[in-house]
């Protein structure tokens, strides 16, 4: 079955049918950050008194987190596109024992941040799950760390691989350096250090994306940021985190999508308002400038201590790229879109030092070099990253997004370019962090 590209997906089983050329105006709101929205409901659940959150992303992801603090006694408001959500806090060391096991869906964050603030909830039995693709991705980068202050925490794979159980105790602090420049691991340990006897301090082998600590310590969190790049991230446990009124930003890797369909289709002119520009996120930016693109930032403004501002796009020729090193964390949710950009660039970009992309919601890095290749891409995959030749033009054709909202929104900024239509299987994919993506495609195509 196959639906137009003027409604969502019918059904998980539909594919969507997305015509070649055409273009793209207009203004669009991309919805509010995924990272910071979790960490805006995980952090109102342990403080005291209420937190308000605007522009809470209303996606399935952020969905699983505010499951999981319900089912743990956090009174969490029904979240919706355009509603205000509430959060009443139940305080740093109370939340309940759910009865059932907690299903983290789709998201790694819901996963990875729970382990860090339920590993020290001593006396409390936790299990979490999710769905496949979340029970095949690595948690022992977040067990292994939390274990070293204490927590008991199995699973498959020798406590690698959900179902995990955790058995709440009493954590101390530690030093702690981690293997990789991951904000979900290094949150986990922010989280856990909260409760735990003595300081705690997590060494990053570079600086990934900074949310938690300026959220944390918005909410009065006794927390300290040194090191080269502000990599070293230290928490002193006994301050009382307060609820805090929180206003998330637009995700700059939902914009990511529009800012390159903006670059590369012939007569395009975009508008992406309120996108955050916290510099741990902004990465992108630095590659479509280098690469040529037209890119302004208009009314840059600080919002709830995150940089914001909108962003006008204009298609313009490409130059190739070359990324890897410290900047793959500052990117890491852009790498398949940018992947699509390079095709449009005369000559090669390489991606390298992108391991991580192997361990996301799929292996992006087999997952775009087979799918954007079944559309004539020139993409060689290799162990670390990806090397491809541009200009290619694209073809229309069957593609998937393998369960992958990020390649789902990927291949259809692919099929923008192509000649003839695509099918895109699992489209729905999107709904992940972004349920509006087709009507808003829809919309700037019109
Ligand atoms: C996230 C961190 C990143 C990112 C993910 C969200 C977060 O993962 O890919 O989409 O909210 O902390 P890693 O921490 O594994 O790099």
């Amino acid at each position: 079955m196959s639906s137009s590209l003027s409604s969502a997906p019918a059904s998980p089983a539909a594919a969507l049918t997305l015509p070649g050329g055409g273009s793209l105006r207009g203004r669009v709101r991309v919805p509010g950050d995924k990272s910071i929205s979790h960490r805006a409901l995980l952090f109102g659940a342990i403080a005291e008194g209420e937190t308000v959150i605007d522009g809470l992303l209303p996606a399935e992801d952020p969905l699983s987190t505010a499951a999981c603090l319900r089912a743990m006694g956090v009174a969490v408001s029904p979240i919706g596109a355009g509603e205000v959500v509430r959060v009443s806090g139940v305080g740093l060391d109370g939340l309940r024992e759910p009865e059932a096991v907690l299903d983290c869906g789709n998201s790694g964050t819901t996963m990875r941040l729970m382990l860090g603030l339920l590993a020290g909830r001593a006396g409390r039995h936790f299990v979490l799950t999710g769905d496949a693709s979340l029970r095949r991705r690595p948690m022992r980068r977040v067990a292994g760390p939390l274990s070293e202050m204490g927590a008991e925490i199995h699973g498959r794979q020798d406590g690698n691989l959900a179902p995990l159980a955790v058995q709440g105790r009493r954590l101390h602090g530690a030093t702690i350096r981690t293997p990789v420049a991951s904000a979900q691991v290094k949150s986990a340990l922010l989280l856990a250090a909260l409760t735990a006897e003595g300081p705690t301090t997590v060494i990053e082998p570079a600086h990934s994306r900074d949310h938690s600590e300026r959220m944390l310590r918005a909410f009065g969190a006794d927390l300290s940021v040194a090191g080269p790049a502000g990599t070293d991230v230290t928490v002193r446990p006994g301050a009382v985190l307060r609820g805090q009124p929180v206003t998330v930003p637009g995700d700059i890797s939902s914009a990511a999508f529009w800012l390159v369909a903006g670059a590369i289709t012939p007569g395009a002119e975009l508008t992406v308002e309120n996108v955050g520009l916290n510099p741990s996120r902004t990465g992108i930016l630095e590659v479509l400038e280098a690469m040529g693109a037209r890119i302004e930032v208009l009314e840059r403004r600080d919002v709830a201590g995150e940089p914001v501002g909108d962003l006008r796009v204009s298609h313009g020729p490409l130059r190739p790229f070359r990324i890897g090193g410290d900047l793959i964390p500052r990117l890491v949710d852009e790498i398949p879109v940018l992947a699509v950009a390079a095709c449009c660039a005369e000559g090669t970009s390489r991606i390298v030092d992108a391991e991580e992309l192997r361990v996301k919601e799929t292996d992006r890095l087999a997952v775009m070099a087979r799918q954007l290749g079944a559309m004539g891409a020139r993409i060689e995959e290799h162990p670390g990253g990806l090397t491809i030749e541009g200009v290619t033009p694209l073809r229309g054709a069957a593609v998937d997004s393998e369960t992958d909202h990020r390649v789902a929104m990927s291949l259809a900024v692919a099929a923008l370019i192509a000649s003839g239509e695509t099918t895109l299987g699992q489209a729905e994919a999107a709904a992940v962090s972004y349920p509006g993506f087709w009507d808003d495609l829809a919309r700037l195509r019109a």
